[in-house]
């Protein structure tokens, strides 16, 4: 049976749990996948005796991984730019890669030396569930329409908060924070840039594509207020955060945004830190693969998948996708080209006539309303909340149409627009 040397990078909870399931499943994965799995060396800056390293030798060194009883390296320090210099080492020293870094091969991809002959990277999207090799290899005979989804458990968790008990968005990531769901510095999770690191790979990956990282549009979800959270249910809608991906006939769509689901969409029902991944091409339908995002064995189940599926290939150069390598001329889109519905809170002063001019700026650009909600105010309360859903519009005549509006006297307050997926 085929031996694979292992070099650890990393002692976080991933890789624990890396460490863990070989522990307790090396037979197991040599039954099925035909190749014995045997860690040879770990290294971290940070050393851990308690952890068991399966009688690993280990380094505070990562440079150790180079060594010649090392066929691959699992790269699961995440950072930056030290992970990405780990990596090409180790592609240029001859071994195999297997990384959970996102952000490396979001922004880095197009550089890596022979990318998908010699690294895997299914851990780094999604968590546990498998939809890069779903992508790569389960839906290879297909032509992708969209691929979109729920790709990051913090910014679902906190929505999930918001919804189901009115919390506001700081006490949910304060909440979320003190579960370990989120980071002390939860930037790059609630400002969607996690999401948009996941979704340029995605992308790649369906649309024959190099990584677009910079050419992602990406709001997070800082902004949206339970009052939004409400008026959505009461819309029969969710708030989700997505990553979407979606071929038009004049490019490709790729964007980062809070949107409104409808109900009757299971993707509206995923919640807590759960993830989601949509997918629809043309032979296959619509597929929807559903799990964690995130935590140490779920993030160490994708990372072995990897493993075995890089150590049965090895010495092939059989390609495996064509990701940052053969790549298609679609262009991603600008954002102002792209078309979605709208949901518009406008706050006003409780005057007569504001909704008719509100409309009518709308329907100046083209834009038609859909459903509309505006309450009586409360005891005096003078400003009012007018809530619209529209149709279809391109970016540029809403965004037109919501200039005009901002100037209108009875506009009392910020314009909350949130896009609404309809998924047809
Ligand atoms: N921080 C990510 C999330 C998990 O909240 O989904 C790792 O990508």
């Amino acid at each position: 049976m085929q031996q694979i040397r292992l070099g650890i990078a990393g002692l976080g909870t991933v890789a624990c749990g890396v460490l863990e399931i070989i522990a307790q499943r090396q037979s197991l994965i040599a039954a099925r996948g035909g190749v014995e799995l045997v860690v040879t060396r770990v290294a971290s800056r940070t050393p851990k005796p308690e952890i068991d390293l399966l009688g690993a030798s280990f380094s505070t060194d990562l440079d150790s991984l180079l060594a010649d009883d090392v066929d691959m390296v699992i790269e699961l320090i995440g950072g930056e730019e030290a992970a990405l210099d780990l990596i090409n080492a180790a592609v240029r020293a001859d071994k195999l890669v297997v990384t959970a870094n996102k952000a490396v091969i979001a922004k880095h991809g197009n550089e890596l030396q022979d990318l998908r002959n010699t690294i895997g990277f299914e851990a780094a999207v999604a968590g546990a569930i498998p939809i890069i090799s779903s992508i790569e290899r389960g839906l290879i005979a297909n032509r992708f329409e969209h691929v979109m989804g729920i790709i990051n458990g913090t910014c679902n968790y906190i929505l999930t908060a918001m919804k189901e008990e009115g919390a506001s968005f700081a006490d949910a990531l304060v909440r979320a924070q003190e579960l370990g769901y989120a980071e002390a510095d939860p930037t790059f999770d609630v400002e969607g840039i996690d999401a948009a690191h996941k979704l340029a790979i995605l992308l790649a990956l369906a649309f024959d594509q190099p990584f677009n990282f910079a050419q992602l549009h990406i709001e997070g979800i800082a902004q949206v207020t339970a009052d939004d959270i409400r008026y959505a249910d009461e819309l029969g809608y969710r708030i989700k955060h997505l990553g979407i991906a979606r071929q038009v006939d004049e490019g490709i769509e790729a964007r980062v945004h809070p949107t409104l689901v409808p109900n009757s969409q299971l993707l509206a029902h995923v919640d807590g830190v759960m993830n989601a991944v949509l997918v629809k091409c043309d032979a296959a339908g619509d597929t929807l693969y559903s799990g964690p995002g995130a935590g140490g064995s779920a993030t160490a189940s994708a990372v072995l998948s990897d493993v075995v599926s890089l150590a049965q290939r090895k010495g092939s150069n059989m390609r495996i996708a064509s990701a940052g390598a053969e790549v298609s001329s679609v262009p991603i889109l600008p954002m102002a080209q792209v078309r979605s519905g709208n949901y518009l809170r406008i706050p006003t002063k409780d005057e007569p006539g504001v909704f008719a001019r509100v409309a009518q700026a709308l329907s100046q650009h083209g834009i038609s309303i859909e459903a509309a909600i505006q309450k009586e105010p409360k005891a005096g309360q003078t400003t009012v909340a007018i809530v619209m859903l529209t149709q279809m519009s391109s970016e540029a005549d809403i965004e037109a149409a919501m200039d005009e509006v901002r100037e209108l006297p009875q506009v009392a307050g910020e314009i909350v627009r949130i896009r609404v997926e309809g998924f047809d």
